[in-house]
């Protein structure tokens, strides 16, 4: 018993020192910054304009110290006891998804009011507002903007949060440093031969077909909520950093929160999103490869072992086996 107190109040400490060593670093990398807009002049597709130019072309703020999308190195992300469970609420509403529109950019996603998230470490409550998608050309050539340990997924599902004190105005989130909060989902390719899987989502992309051009939009049926749409996801196991919007003008007022657990979609229904929408009218390129390369890494947080009932099991096993050992 006495090895296990030892070994418990020295994880504690070591926990607490940890903490304060995360929030200094916390401190340093939040940048205030202003401006902000739905900008253009910027693209996926051609190097006159694509994201190695962000930086000359938006240098508020593509050209700051904390940009995002990241390689999310697993080894390197430090605990942190704040990273406790997210409620979600109404992510079970049927009727979330209202207006999916082809920005030209993107396929976004918008959402009804009084869908919002809170808790999940975040420093208040945050509006849900939309989600759009970011993707390679097809299942074979991945697309998401995060990498973990350098893999990129097939895809990767943005939900747009801002803190509800803005009610939902994103120009004046943009110029707080936590104005808005980013859950990043990765897609990846279901094993086995299934097609149109999950039913929800290929629900979702038989909605492409009608926004093919540019600016077009088109009414979401209700039938679809948030939840179906991140089936097979353990919502409370996540990694957490501060940067950006990963698009110009790459705005650093970002918490973001990167799921661990990825979502399986049959290939047919990824393939849909590079084979349907193009970038501009219908004589234009289909809208392939539409994700920001990797910036300089910044420090990242994920659950603390110190504060789950796992780790105390763990413990209790551990002692229990160091006890034995002894023993002998
Ligand atoms: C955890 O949250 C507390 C209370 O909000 C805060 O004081 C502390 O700095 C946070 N710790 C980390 C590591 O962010
Ligand atoms: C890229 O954009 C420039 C400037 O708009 C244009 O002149 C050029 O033809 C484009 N290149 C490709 C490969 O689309
Ligand atoms: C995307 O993949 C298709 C089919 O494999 C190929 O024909 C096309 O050239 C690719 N597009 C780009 C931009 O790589
Ligand atoms: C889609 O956009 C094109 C080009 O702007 C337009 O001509 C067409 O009417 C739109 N289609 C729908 C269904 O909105
Ligand atoms: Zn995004």
């Amino acid at each position: 018993m006495t090895a296990v107190r030892s070994l418990h109040s020295e994880k504690k400490r070591s926990c607490v020192k940890m903490n304060w060593l995360l929030s200094l670093a916390a401190v340093c990398v939040l940048v205030p910054s202003v401006h902000c807009a739905s900008v253009t002049g910027w693209c996926y597709h051609n190097t006159s304009c694509s994201d190695t130019k962000w930086p000359t072309l938006f240098p508020s703020y593509c050209a700051g110290s904390r940009q995002s999308p990241i390689n999310i190195v697993s080894a390197s992300a430090t605990a942190d006891s704040n990273l406790t469970a997210f409620t979600f609420t109404n992510y079970n509403s049927d009727s979330a998804l209202t207006k999916i529109e082809n920005t030209g950019k993107t396929v976004k996603i918008a959402l009804a009011s009084g869908i919002t998230i809170s808790g999940g470490g975040l420093p208040d409550p945050y509006d849900s507002l939309q989600f759009h998608l970011h993707w390679g050309n097809g299942s074979s050539v991945p697309g998401s903007e995060h990498t973990v340990n350098s893999k990129r997924y097939a895809m990767e599902l943005h939900i747009v949060n801002s803190k509800a004190t803005y009610n939902g105005d994103t120009a004046l989130a943009v110029t707080d440093s936590t104005g808005l909060a980013a859950l990043g989902f990765f897609i990846e390719e279901m094993s086995g031969d299934a097609t149109g899987q999950p039913a929800k989502w290929n629900l979702l992309s038989s909605y492409l077909s009608k926004i093919v051009n540019s600016g077009n939009s088109t009414a979401v049926a209700s039938g679809i909520s948030l939840d179906d749409l991140l089936e097979g996801v353990d919502r409370t196991k996540y990694y957490r950093y501060l940067g950006s919007l990963t698009t110009p003008s790459c705005n650093e007022a970002v918490v973001w929160t990167v799921f661990k657990d990825t979502i399986k979609v049959s290939k047919d229904v990824i393939d849909k999103f590079s084979t349907t929408v193009r970038i501009a009218d219908d004589s234009s390129e289909l809208m392939v490869n539409v994700f920001r390369s990797v910036q300089p890494t910044q420090s990242v947080t994920t659950q603390s072992s110190c504060s789950t009932s796992g780790y105390s099991l763990g413990l209790l096993v551990l002692s229990l086996v160091l006890g034995g050992v002894r023993d002998i």
